[in-house]
């Protein structure tokens, strides 16, 4: 499962029904990337040692913790406007005598801190995405005073402080589970708060990353998703050698029960030889590349500091592609950059019809405050990089669309994840991330199988079950006769 700026309500209904009757309950929402999933999965472990249960609504908790995104303005402003509907709940409560706290956690916590207070008084907490492991103490001095915020980088970094969760928790992350390896950047593209908000790179042991998913294995995970802001960056502690993605992803594919391998994000740069070629030699590792691109203009790419040119992207992708030939490729653009002219969007356009990809995600340029890109000159009116986006995203539907339509026909593993909207139905994912729907499938959840793929739907694929029996975890694409 990969979450993308999306609004995850990470209330876990399987977890909370085994869970045995609790005082307390918290709800948390998550906005933004991956990062912010695996952090609030986290926070909830940490609040459960704390004697905290899962609440299936705001409504139903004592607290309630946003888990924000600052990566553009929309996604930073809507905090506010959330704030104020739990302000007028915690307030309707007060009148019942009954007490609900708030805490604002993620990168508009980092970003903002005191701010946010300032702007929202019934917010209790603020706490940033590399403290929150500290959220036990922050709740007992938020019962004493109201207002308090944490938003240091500590010395002692959270992995070292995090207990494994209770193998009822553990069994609530279904099938396929994020784990983060590495976290922070040191890019510093101009238009990004990435690395303010989340701090320096830094990569966490292969033996803390590897007793994770071993856990994670046992209670039923099948699928594991290496996370990180920059995860090709990854260079973690390996018994005093210094480990590599490739190499971190060769120790996971070890553990007996992990059937299928991801990574995100990653950039460019960091693309080296032997995370190429565990694309080759490594079945587990999946066929399916997210790999940011932002831009098809030299000069945009240089504006933006991501230190290299188009032509060493597409350069890349080749070499991805001799690995693994039927890769899945995945980006992100960026339009309305400041100074981007017809000519640079058109080069944009030229390098996503160069390579073709089987899915993308695409946004207007934000001003983010203290960044670099925020002051440029040449900023793009609003028309215009609207106009841009709908262009680009016409393209890249259209290639979706191509991508899906050429698996039709193909049998394909498919790792059933959850139950569909029909009775009996399941639904699972193919190598390439695409959405399986089978009718009938309820029985093969938390398992893979061989299925064949008969028509597509706009956001998924119909497919039928062709044998019960386990599939290679990986299996290369056949065509089917049938
Ligand atoms: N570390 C990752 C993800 C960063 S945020 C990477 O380097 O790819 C995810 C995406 O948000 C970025 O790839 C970029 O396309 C988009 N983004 C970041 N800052 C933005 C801004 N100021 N305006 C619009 N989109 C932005
Ligand atoms: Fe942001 Fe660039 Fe770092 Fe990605 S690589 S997080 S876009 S600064
Ligand atoms: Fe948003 Fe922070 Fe992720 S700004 S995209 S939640 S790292």
């Amino acid at each position: 499962m990969i979450v993308r700026m999306n609004e995850v309500k990470t209330s876990d209904a399987r977890a909370t029904a085994a869970a045995a009757p609790q005082a307390r309950k918290v709800f948390i929402k998550s906005f933004g990337c991956q990062m912010n999933v695996y952090d609030a999965t986290r926070m909830g472990d940490i609040l459960e040692g704390e004697g905290y249960g899962q609440a299936a609504s705001p409504e139903d908790a004592d607290l309630v913790v946003l888990n924000t995104c600052h990566i553009r303005e929309r996604a930073s402003e809507k905090i506010f406007s959330e704030l104020g509907k739990l302000r007028e709940m915690k307030e309707e409560r007060a009148l019942n005598g009954q007490a609900m706290q708030i805490a604002v956690a993620g990168c508009v916590a980092q970003a903002e801190g005191n701010e946010i207070i300032r702007r929202q008084s019934a917010v209790d907490i603020v706490v940033g995405p590399q403290s929150y492991h500290r959220f036990p103490e922050l709740l007992s001095k938020a019962a004493r005073r109201s207002g308090v915020v944490d938003t240091d980088f500590p010395v002692v970094d959270k992995f070292q402080t995090l207990q494994t969760p209770s193998p009822q928790r553990l069994r609530g992350r279904g099938y396929s589970a994020f784990v983060t390896v590495q976290e922070g950047c040191d890019k510093f593209c101009t238009f990004c708060v990435v690395p303010y908000t989340r701090g320096a790179e830094m990569s966490r042991p292969i033996a803390s990353i590897l007793d994770e998913v071993r856990s994670l294995a046992d209670a039923g995970v099948r699928e594991i998703t290496l996370i990180g802001q920059n995860v090709n960056a990854y260079h973690g502690d390996d018994a005093g050698r210094v480990a590599s993605l490739g190499d971190l992803i060769e120790r996971v594919a070890a553990l007996p029960g992990v059937e299928r391998i991801r990574y995100t994000t990653s950039h460019p740069r960091d693309m080296d030889d032997r995370l190429i070629a565990a694309h080759r030699d490594i079945p587990q590792l999946m066929p399916y590349l997210h790999l940011p691109v932002q831009a098809g203009s030299d000069r945009i790419l240089a504006a933006m500091n991501r230190k290299h040119k188009a032509q060493e992207f597409i350069d890349i992708i080749a070499r991805v592609r001799a690995a693994r030939p039927d890769i899945a490729l995945s980006s992100d653009f960026i339009v309305g950059f400041p100074g981007e002219s017809d000519v640079d969007f058109e080069a944009t356009l030229a390098l996503v019809r160069e390579i073709g990809f089987a899915s993308a995600y695409s946004f207007m340029y934000s001003q983010r405050p203290g960044t670099p890109a925020s002051d440029m000159d040449g900023q793009i009116e609003a028309h215009v990089k609207q106009e841009r986006l709908a262009v680009l995203q016409e393209l890249l539907e259209q290639q979706r669309q191509a991508f899906n339509r050429a698996t039709v026909g193909q049998i394909l593993p498919v790792l059933f994840e959850k139950k569909g909207r029909h009775a009996g139905q399941a639904i699972g994912r193919t190598p390439y991330l695409q959405s399986v729907h089978v009718e009938d499938a309820e029985a093969l959840i938390g398992t893979i199988a061989s299925i064949s793929i008969e028509g597509t739907w706009p956001n998924s694929l119909k497919g039928r079950i062709v044998t019960h029996e386990r599939s290679a975890a990986h299996g290369s694409m056949q065509t089917t006769n049938a």
